[in-house]
């Protein structure tokens, strides 16, 4: 599996503080069955500023830590949770931001959480014309797309793509959350499942539950896509076929999945 969202870089946002928690992470990975890590930490000026070269050289770091321990075996390549700007085609053309892979194809988006975003449509049809096609960061925890689905489809149809948090499919941030991101996948607008780790105990680098709650909802083959396939393309510079739209199985879903993975809580962000 392929995790295309994840804090583990040490020390340089509200993820991993210390490289033993990055390996730490990079071994629970391992164990889950992920093979290639995306790391995305906060690229929010002001807040995390992250330049791209201090990404590539704590990529470096961690690639040069992993070798010869239990946490080889796991591919790390450079990427970042860019937040949205109204800068953002300038910096792209400037080549200053970080996108998915560093291969200036894909760019996984943080819209504000509670405010609305101004022109987000305007936005993501900029950054398509720059040939960049944006991955919006766990829209299920978005107030704007959670006000209206619709919203979210309308996004998908400017072309882009879509990443849920792991943990919100199984629950842990809390019932709204994973009834938006259900409804996304029985709307067939759910392209990318990613884990979002910051750490290595509370929100662990785990994709395996949340593929197999998926999976109740539009199949084992689907669901496996978000983790493998998608990603897999987005990684190699590809177009991701949307695909058609599955059907859902019939009445009930919700108490299913509660009966499976208990009832979500409400964890910090
Ligand atoms: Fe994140």
């Amino acid at each position: 599996m392929i995790d295309l969202h994840n804090h583990l870089l040490p020390g340089i946002d509200d993820g991993a503080r210390k490289l033993e928690e990055t390996l730490e992470c990079l071994r629970i990975a391992r164990r889950d069955g992920v093979r290639t890590i995306v790391a995305t930490p906060h690229m929010k000026p002001g807040v995390y500023d992250n330049p791209r070269e201090i990404i590539l050289e704590r990529v470096a770091l961690v690639r040069e830590a992993q070798k010869g321990n239990e946490a080889e075996g796991v591919a790390v390549l450079p990427g970042a949770e860019v937040y949205f700007a109204a800068d953002l085609p300038q910096r792209a053309r400037a080549g200053t931001l970080m996108t998915v892979g560093d291969l200036g194809k894909y760019l996984l988006l943080e819209l504000p959480y509670q405010q609305i975003p101004m022109r987000v449509e305007d936005m993501l049809f900029q950054l398509r014309l720059l040939g960049i096609t944006p991955l919006l960061a766990h829209p299920e925890r978005v107030a704007y797309y959670l006000a209206d689905i619709e919203r979210l489809a309308a996004s998908v149809r400017l072309g882009a793509l879509t990443q849920v948090t792991a943990s919100s499919i199984t629950g842990k941030f809390g019932d709204k959350a994973r009834a938006f991101a259900l409804s996304m996948l029985e709307r067939n607008l759910l392209h990318v499942i990613a884990t979002d780790s910051h750490d290595a105990s509370y929100r662990p680098p785990v994709l395996t539950e949340a593929v197999r709650a998926a999976a109740l909802v539009v199949g084992e083959t689907a669901a496996r896509r978000m983790v493998e396939e998608t990603p897999r393309a987005i990684l190699d510079g590809k177009e991701v076929e949307a695909g058609d739209a599955p059907s859902p199985p019939r009445g009930g879903l919700l108490s299913r999945l509660r009966a499976a993975f208990g009832r979500g809580g409400r964890p910090r962000r």
